[in-house]
């Protein structure tokens, strides 16, 4: 092979090894599926070592939807005192967008990377293609099982709870949530929910368009203060994490070294093979 042959062959390598570089230090943008979820469980992210965050983690409430200020409190759903707060809930600013929570799971990641984070989110399929939403990770949606990013939507009856949690919250039956997978049926459903819940159990119906678990592209930006002042939860990064994040830093670092090496190491492989 020629000189510029090797040369071109070099370019392309240096543009594998970029890209590769690229793909793992940018763990803030991508696509993912969603689901919908609202389990009444403490989130997770109301644990204050779950995150580096400035002050409180996410706000989690007791049985009567009210405020805790201990965020040692054990979760509702194994017996503690603390569940969600309806507060959390998703709300229409107008036809294309709206303000909500999510329980994220970002593809090899922990939650010391997504905790409090927030993220715009486009719909790129089903009816509410064309939507935008900008959420914050109040939670977490580990899923080992698959090999993608995935976001859950806190939407009131919109799933059923997992330990039967809302039940405990609310002092209801379980049936009052809906059926396994789906949450409750229809809008006029919602009006049999807890008060708290009936807002954001309609914007599913309204806004939502009852869409079944579409796909979004999802970047990380700024939290907006309509979302911090509902959870009280701010990342220490808030400010600087596209530049900055030590969360994303370590592992990209790490993984972009083996890369290298692994790339260095077929580079001088193929050079001998010319
Ligand atoms: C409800 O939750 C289950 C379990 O996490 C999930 O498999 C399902 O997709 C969810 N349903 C919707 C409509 O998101
Ligand atoms: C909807 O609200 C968002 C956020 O305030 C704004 O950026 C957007 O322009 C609005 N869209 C319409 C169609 O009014
Ligand atoms: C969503 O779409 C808008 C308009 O095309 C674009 O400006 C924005 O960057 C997109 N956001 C994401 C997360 O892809
Ligand atoms: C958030 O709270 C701060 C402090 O109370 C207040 O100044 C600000 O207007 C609030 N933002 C929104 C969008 O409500
Ligand atoms: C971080 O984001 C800001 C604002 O979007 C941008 O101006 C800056 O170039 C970004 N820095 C890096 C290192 O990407």
């Amino acid at each position: 092979m020629d000189l510029i042959g090797r040369g071109n062959a070099l370019k392309s390598l240096a543009l594998v090894l970029a890209a590769s570089r690229w793909a793992t230090a940018d763990s803030l943008s991508g696509s993912a599926r969603t689901e919908r979820y609202w389990d009444c469980c403490k989130p997770s992210c109301s644990w204050s070592d779950h995150g580096r965050f400035m002050g409180d983690p996410v706000e989690s409430c007791g049985i009567d939807d009210a405020p805790l200020t201990d965020f040692t409190a054990g979760t509702g759903c194994n017996g503690g005192s603390a569940y969600s707060c309806a507060t959390q809930s998703p709300w229409a600013v107008n036809d294309t967008f709206s303000y909500g929570f999510v329980g994220v799971y970002i593809d090899r990641r922990t939650e010391d990377h997504w905790c409090c984070s927030c993220y715009h989110l486009n719909f790129t399929e089903g009816p509410v293609a064309g939507k935008t939403m900008i959420v914050q990770a109040h939670n977490s949606a580990y899923d080992t099982d698959i090999d993608d990013n995935k976001f859950t939507i806190a939407v009131p009856g919109g799933n059923t709870s997992f330990a039967g949690a809302c039940s405990d919250q609310y002092g209801v039956p379980e049936s009052t949530f809906g059926v396994e997978n789906q949450g409750v049926r229809t809008r006029d459903d919602c009006q049999n929910l807890p008060e708290p819940m009936i807002g954001g159990c309609m914007w599913r119906f309204d806004w939502y368009e009852n869409a079944e678990n579409p796909r979004v592209d999802f970047k990380r930006v700024s939290c907006p203060s309509e979302l911090i002042n509902i959870t009280g939860c701010i990342r220490r990064d808030e400010n600087d994490f596209n530049s900055t994040s030590s969360a994303s830093l370590t592992r990209s670092t790490s993984h972009s070294l083996v890369a290298s090496l692994f790339m260095g190491g077929a580079l001088a492989i193929f050079l001998q093979l010319l």
